[in-house]
């Protein structure tokens, strides 16, 4: 009977599950290689870098006491004057502020600028907001403005305390509990696959505020940004 049994098996299945699993594993392979090659060439393609952004922001803090506007108006002034226009784009629209919820926080934003491998953007409330910080592809850099930004990671019994000047890097992988305290305004900078960050920036949108001309004008603004940006050849 069990010999019976058996054979009722087709005879092709055993090897052809076997192909299947096989093919699958290639692929896998293959798309492993590739990202790893991507992700080992993304460096070509940076303009910004996170030093002279910390010596511009502490510029701007020395500028302009006590006064974001001012600070943000100076940054990005000095940033269309540094960088050529052909090599990067600047959004010099400095009204263009759109609300952003991620990881719990809630905040505003301005983006300054967006491409495939970077972005730079105004990100704060004067409220103070605290949330995950998520986990991300990218190197983040959090230059405070003004206010002050607590952060800590599970096993320090201490926070951590950036003050107005100076950076809150956050490597990639890395996940942080952070609060903006009683109100901040910061500098981010962001370099590494910046459209695998997208989603996280998008879930709290989607699954709780419900904020649909909010999340559309995140895309509109973030995309003609990228497109503006890769018609000069910056990825
Ligand atoms: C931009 O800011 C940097 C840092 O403060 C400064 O060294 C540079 O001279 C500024 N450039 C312009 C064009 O203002």
């Amino acid at each position: 009977m069990a010999a019976k049994t058996k054979n009722t098996v087709p005879a092709s299945a055993p090897s052809s599950g076997l192909t299947k699993w096989a093919f699958r594993a290639l692929l896998l392979a293959a798309v492993y290689v590739i990202c790893s090659i991507l992700d080992g060439i993304k460096e070509r393609w940076y303009v910004l870098d996170p030093t002279s952004l910390n010596v511009l922001a502490k510029s701007a803090i020395a500028a302009n006491p006590g006064n974001p506007a001012g600070m943000i108006e100076h940054i990005v002034s000095n940033l269309t004057q540094t960088y050529d226009s052909s090599v990067i784009r600047f959004n010099t629209d400095s009204s263009e502020w759109v609300f952003n919820n991620a990881g719990g926080a809630m905040g505003a934003m301005y983006i300054i600028h967006a491409s495939i491998t970077e972005y730079l953007i105004i990100f704060g409330t004067p409220l103070g907001t605290e949330g995950h910080s998520g986990i991300h592809t990218a190197d983040d850099y959090f230059n405070i403005l003004v206010g002050e930004q607590w952060a800590f990671r599970p096993g320090a019994l201490e926070m951590e305390r950036y003050l107005p000047g100076d950076v809150h890097h956050l490597p990639r992988g890395v996940v942080k509990q952070y609060k903006m305290h009683e109100g901040c305004f910061a500098l981010e900078y962001a370099r590494g696959w910046i459209p695998l960050m997208l989603p996280f920036g998008y879930a709290d949108a989607l699954t709780s505020t419900l904020d649909f001309p909010t999340l559309f004008w995140t895309s509109y603004n973030t995309g003609r940004e990228m497109i503006l940006n890769l018609l000069r050849g910056k990825i």
